[in-house]
């Protein structure tokens, strides 16, 4: 019973690259209840990595489950329920058993690298950036849908019939929560479909012209709705809750970090990072290597944009210095190792494990460690590994000014890696301005959790939400210019090492 405004719940769903959360907010959106669940990575040849949305669609039921009952709530005590989701991943799945006809080519898959090249003729890489903000590569969701069109046995004719559904991960969960087979809604919201390589950033509708380029039927297609707005009701367990946001992983953390205003921006330090640049009412176009693409759209409100400076690889390359190369036992020992050392010795380690991301985009790179000597350490490569993370940061920091000529004068920061101080002292020196992380570093699931209850009523606005926002810790730059100019010289030198491999 919602009596009073203490009464009200917010959930919010984030399904992730590695694990599915559900996270409980009350109206001041601090934290009453989280749950998480990993799912399998599926590595069915090198460069390929493949989910099952079955079992992601299992794992979400049950972290929904863990936090209502760890909240002491039930579903008819929330107000409204919001999306957040790793995105481009792709998911084809058919309309009349709810199963999907394949595994989803997730994000990181390089499987589309041929077929992109392809798309780009004569044009090459920048084909479709004047409709959709983005490069042709294997990271976004059209070309991953056309592949699996192209390679299921008999999948194009059912397709274009219209007997099977296309979606990123926002539109599979919202299909399934609000019935599937019986009635489920087929929908998804711009920050979503921006990043399939299929909408037009300006009308945010499917652009037939790519389409018809792709291949893609538009029988398959969700409609496109704003990011904040009810898409239906849920039922099953949380039957008669709203389903009321849905946004893209980053852009939800965008709008939990309360970066509403152009010029205010983040980055989410996960297994890539993700840095994002509000730049108001109209797309930035990009001639650094950014990516033009969806803030976010509230309802009726004409929508925002932002400047993305996409790495794949932060986060997965300390795992990989622990899993692949046993250095460390557990992610945060390497905190204390490279804390050893005063300096990274002259190393320097290029993540370029599928190619590089922003302000790159270079498939045919691969990782690198230069600089190497017998003086070099693991702890020298302990270190050398944290500071890829802040000089890739950097690198799109650049990019972002020489795009918008707007310089960042702080930076907010959320996300798993910003618990390790060294990195993130080392951030805010090769910035040179202070780095920021607020008190609720959820930000993701807040993001989505404030677009729905504001869909709902729960809260009034912006202004409201972001009267929530609280500093927790500031680093501030100590490195002086001269030694940092000097670092960036020989990082850039490295990046260029790591061009030009064969497959
Ligand atoms: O574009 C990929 C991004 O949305 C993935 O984020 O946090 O699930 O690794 P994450």
């Amino acid at each position: 019973e919602q009596t009073g405004h203490a009464e009200k719940y917010v959930a919010a769903i984030d399904q992730g690259t590695t694990s599915s959360r559900c996270i409980i907010f009350d109206h001041r959106g601090a934290i009453v209840a989280a749950d998480q669940r990993e799912h399998r990575q599926i590595f069915p040849r090198p460069g390929w990595v493949e989910h099952d949305a079955a079992e992601i669609w299992s794992k979400v039921q049950a972290v929904v489950a863990g936090a209502l009952a760890k909240a002491g709530l039930r579903a008819g005590q929330l107000s409204a329920l919001g999306i957040t989701n790793q995105r481009e991943t792709t998911v084809l799945w058919d309309r009349a058993t709810g199963k999907p006809v394949h595994n989803a080519i997730v994000w990181q898959d390089t499987r589309t690298a041929a077929l992109c090249h392809e798309l780009g003729g004569a044009d090459g890489q920048d084909r479709f950036r004047e409709a959709t903000g983005l490069p042709l590569a294997s990271y976004f969701s059209g070309p991953k849908a056309a592949w699996l069109l192209d390679h299921v046995p008999g999948l194009r004719t059912r397709a274009e019939r219209g007997d099977i559904a296309f979606g990123t991960i926002d539109s599979w969960l919202i299909w399934n929560l609000t019935g599937g087979t019986d009635g489920g809604v087929h929908v998804t919201d711009v920050t979503n479909a921006g990043r399939t390589m299929l909408m037009n950033l300006r009308t945010l509708q499917w652009d037939p012209a790519i389409l018809s380029a792709m291949n893609v039927p538009e029988a398959v297609l969700p409609e496109i709705r704003s990011s904040a707005e009810v898409y239906g009701t849920a039922v099953g367990r949380l039957a008669g809750v709203p389903v009321a946001s849905a946004l893209g992983d980053q852009q939800a953390a965008v709008f939990g970090q309360a970066c509403y205003d152009a010029g205010t921006a983040k980055n989410t330090y996960g297994t890539g990072s993700f840095l994002l640049l509000n730049t108001g009412g109209r797309p930035v176009p990009s001639k650094n290597g950014l990516l033009t693409t969806m803030g976010y759209k509230i309802g009726d409100e004409a929508p925002v944009y932002c400047l993305e400076g996409s790495i794949a690889i932060t986060g997965a390359l300390v795992q990989w210095f622990r899993d692949q190369l046993g250095i460390i036992r557990s992610a945060d020992e390497i905190e204390t190792l490279a804390g050893s050392v005063d300096d990274n010795g002259g190393a320097y380690v290029v993540p370029a494990f599928s190619g590089l991301y922003a302000p790159h985009w270079r498939s045919d790179a691969r990782g690198v460690i230069t600089g190497l000597t017998r003086y070099v350490t693991k702890a020298h490569l302990a270190r050398a590994v944290l500071e890829a993370t802040s000089w890739q940061t950097r690198e799109v920091v650049d990019a972002m000014y020489q795009d918008s000529g707007v310089a960042i004068t702080t930076l907010k920061v959320d996300g798993g890696m910003t618990g390790n101080h060294l990195l993130m002292q080392h951030q805010a020196d090769v910035l040179g301005v202070p780095v920021i992380r607020p008190k609720v570093s959820e930000t993701t699931c807040l993001g989505a959790a404030y677009a729905a209850g504001l869909a709902t009523g729960v809260w009034s606005g912006l202004d409201e939400l972001t009267s929530h926002w609280q500093r927790d810790v500031e680093w501030s730059p100590r490195m002086e210019a001269r030694e940092r100019d000097r670092e960036y010289r020989n990082w850039r030198k490295a990046v260029e090492r790591s061009f030009g491999w064969d497959e």
